[in-house]
Order: C-alpha cells, then sequence, then structure tokens
C-alpha cells in the first residue's frame, strides 16, 4: 500500500485489514455551515417557541381565518345568519332576472356547476321542481344562500365570495323565476327529506 509524503503525518494508527485511516480536517466553510445551522436552529427556537413573536402553524390559521370572515363579511359559523333579518321580496320586471342570471351564472359564485345551467339539479338538488329541502320562502332561500350546506359541498354564497342584498334579491328572484320550468335531464326529487312547497 503506497502512502503520499505528506501523508504520513495525518495517519492514525490503527489497521484493519490493510484499511488504514487518514486524520484529515473538515474543510473549514463546512464547518462554518455547521456552527450557522446551530445558531440558526438557536434563533429559531427563541423566535417561535420562547419568546412568542413568531405565529405557529395554528395561529395563523386562526388569523387567515380570521381575516377571511372580515373580507368576505361572513359569520364565524360560516355564513351571514342575517339573511333572515332581510325582508326578502322578489322582483320580476326583466332587468332583476338578468341579473340574477347572470349571477347564477357567473364564475364568481359558481350556482350552476352544481345546480346546473337550467336549475335541473346535478350535485345540488333541483331548483326548478315544488320541493324543496330546507324551505321555499324568499328568506328561506337567501338563507341557504348565504349559510350555505359546507357539509354538503356548497359553500356559503356557492363559493365563499358575498354578493350585496341587492344581488341576493335578484339572485332569488331568478330562481323563483324558473319554478316549473321543466327542464331536460332534470335531477329526481331527494323525497325522503323535500316537501312539496310553492316558491312564489
Ligand atoms: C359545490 C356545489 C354547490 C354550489 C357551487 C352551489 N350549491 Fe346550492 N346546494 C348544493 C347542495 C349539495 C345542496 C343540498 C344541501 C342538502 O342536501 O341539504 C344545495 C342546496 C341549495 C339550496 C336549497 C335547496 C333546497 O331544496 O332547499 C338552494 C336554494 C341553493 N343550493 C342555491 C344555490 C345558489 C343560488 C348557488 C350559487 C350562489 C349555489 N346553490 C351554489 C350544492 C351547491
Amino acid at each position: 500500500m503506497k502512502i503520499l509524503d505528506d501523508e504520513k503525518d495525518l495517519l492514525l494508527d490503527h489497521e484493519y485489514d490493510g484499511i488504514m485511516e487518514l486524520d484529515n480536517h473538515m474543510p473549514k466553510w463546512w464547518l462554518w455551515l455547521f456552527y450557522f445551522t446551530i445558531a440558526w436552529g438557536f434563533l429559531y427556537l427563541l423566535y417561535y417557541q420562547f419568546t412568542g413573536v413568531g405565529l405557529t402553524q395554528e395561529e395563523q390559521y386562526e388569523q387567515q381565518v380570521a381575516m377571511a370572515i372580515e373580507q368576505y363579511g361572513l359569520e364565524p359559523e360560516g355564513g351571514n345568519a342575517s339573511a333572515t333579518a332581510v325582508d326578502w321580496t322578489l322582483e320580476t320586471d326583466a332587468a332583476s332576472l338578468e341579473n340574477g342570471k347572470t349571477i347564477y351564472m357567473g364564475m364568481g359564485n359558481l350556482c350552476f356547476t352544481c345546480h346546473g345551467g337550467a336549475g335541473e339539479g346535478l350535485v345540488g338538488p333541483n331548483l326548478t321542481d315544488a320541493y324543496w329541502i330546507h324551505g321555499c320562502s324568499p328568506s328561506d332561500l337567501a338563507q341557504s344562500i348565504a349559510v350555505g350546506f359546507p357539509e354538503k359541498g356548497m359553500m356559503p354564497y356557492g363559493s365563499g365570495a358575498r354578493i350585496s342584498d341587492e344581488d341576493m334579491t335578484d339572485l332569488i328572484s331568478y330562481i323563483a323565476s324558473l319554478q316549473g320550468s321543466e327542464p331536460a335531464n332534470a335531477k329526481p326529487t331527494d323525497l325522503a327529506r323535500a316537501v312539496e312547497c310553492t316558491l312564489q
């Protein structure tokens, strides 16, 4: 086994089956990197654990939920609980119905994606028949829309994007205008849950 000249000084005095070890030092840059990570870890611990300046994952989550509630004007429970407090009256003029349809068919609130382009029902129930699960007064409808059914996949306002009371009036007026329209591919009524009720 050939040992280079300057390796003599580095050679450790043990040998196993002809395998020898040199006492090579870590490169300086590597050591500094190592010390740096220790120092960094210490600062991290101080920042997040001991001083409480940095937010933990949980605190960040709560902060973001609070911001979303403020931004969209939602109640913490997941909807605008005041929907029942408004005295909703249905409109029948063309401009209101057109605006309602625009909201229903829009990418902002996504109603059509679950209730079908003609209200015939897809994931969500048919909105054109005389059977309703959650009531069919204008205020019931506003409540269904504003609070949503998150456990069934419907966010408040369909997508979480809040609409004004005027837009809500137009939206429920548009749904009212679909009553009895008998669209193609209508989703069968879930008679175990829905009860007959005429929206007008
Ligand atoms: C992600 C799918 C989804 C979207 C988007 C959605 N819905 Fe729904 N919606 C549902 C489901 C599912 C139900 C049924 C809840 C249940 O079974 O209790 C429902 C229920 C309803 C009800 C109550 C129906 C009844 O029989 O009482 C109304 C009204 C309604 N949605 C209107 C809307 C409107 C208006 C929009 C748009 C602003 C919308 N939905 C967006 C899935 C959706």
